[in-house]
């Protein structure tokens, strides 16, 4: 296992992809600054040089529940925020991370078929050391970092060993165990249940998170389960 930095590149998780033949699970790579970030649904992911962390990992092992990886890396996130500042995030399902409803960390999860197995890239981008008037300014009022929700100061290399060490002791207990040995702690922190949500396809009240991670929303119909997708949370964002 190795954690590699590098002073900027196009996009962490891109990167592993390219470097795949070389690497091994456990293998990550770190950078402050991200040329071409990616997010969830083809979106692009904001670089703000030296001010966040961008990291990517290799997930090359058998895993019994492979869907519901990027809500075991959630909980991960969670764990190296409370190290790193103190103060413990809340989840938005699946896994955003957020501090009085703004959100400070974005998570990518890839899969990449590799001969008759799949390896996973898991990306996280944290916001770090980005000011309340820096997200306003590009009118990004949904976002914070951990500076502006605390006022610690976390710097990009901290932060990366913080979330490998989370990351690496989560995946233990999650190849294994798969969601079902975290579903309990998940829906601790989890912001949608009890409230009104909306997705594409359903709207109503997120009722609960099932054993396989998806989220239950009770409408007038009944219960629909919806297992991918963006969901607006009332009140949230
Ligand atoms: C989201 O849309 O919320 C997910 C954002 C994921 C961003 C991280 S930053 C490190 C890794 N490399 C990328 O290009 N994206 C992920």
């Amino acid at each position: 296992m190795s954690l590699r930095y590098l002073d900027e590149v196009d996009s962490t998780n891109s990167w592993l992809r390219r470097e795949l033949q070389e690497l091994k699970d456990g293998d990550a790579v770190y950078t402050a600054s991200q040329t071409a970030g990616r997010g969830r649904r083809g979106r692009s992911w904001q670089n703000r040089p030296g001010e966040a962390l961008y990291y990517s990992r290799l997930v090359r092992r058998p895993l019994a529940d492979p869907s519901t990886l990027p809500l075991m890396v959630s909980l991960a996130g969670a764990d190296a925020v409370q190290a790193l500042c103190g103060r413990r995030p809340e989840v938005k399902w699946p896994n955003d991370l957020l501090f009085d409803g703004k959100k400070i960390c974005g998570i990518l999860c890839e899969s990449v078929l590799e001969g008759a197995g799949a390896s996973y890239i898991l990306g996280v981008g944290f916001n770090l050391l980005q000011t309340a008037a820096f997200f306003e300014e590009q009118g990004l009022d949904h976002a914070a970092s951990l500076f502006s929700a605390t006022g610690r100061r976390c710097l990009p290399g901290d932060a990366a060993l913080a979330l490998d060490g989370a990351l690496a002791r989560r995946l233990d207990a999650f190849a294994a165990g798969g969601f079902a040995a975290l579903a309990e702690e998940y829906r601790a922190c989890c912001v949608n249940l009890g409230r009104q949500v909306y997705t594409d396809t359903v709207r109503g009240v997120a009722a609960a998170i099932d054993d396989a991670g998806r989220l239950v929303v009770r409408t007038p119909e009944g219960e629909e389960a919806v297992f991918t997708g963006e969901v607006t949370v009332h009140g949230i964002y």
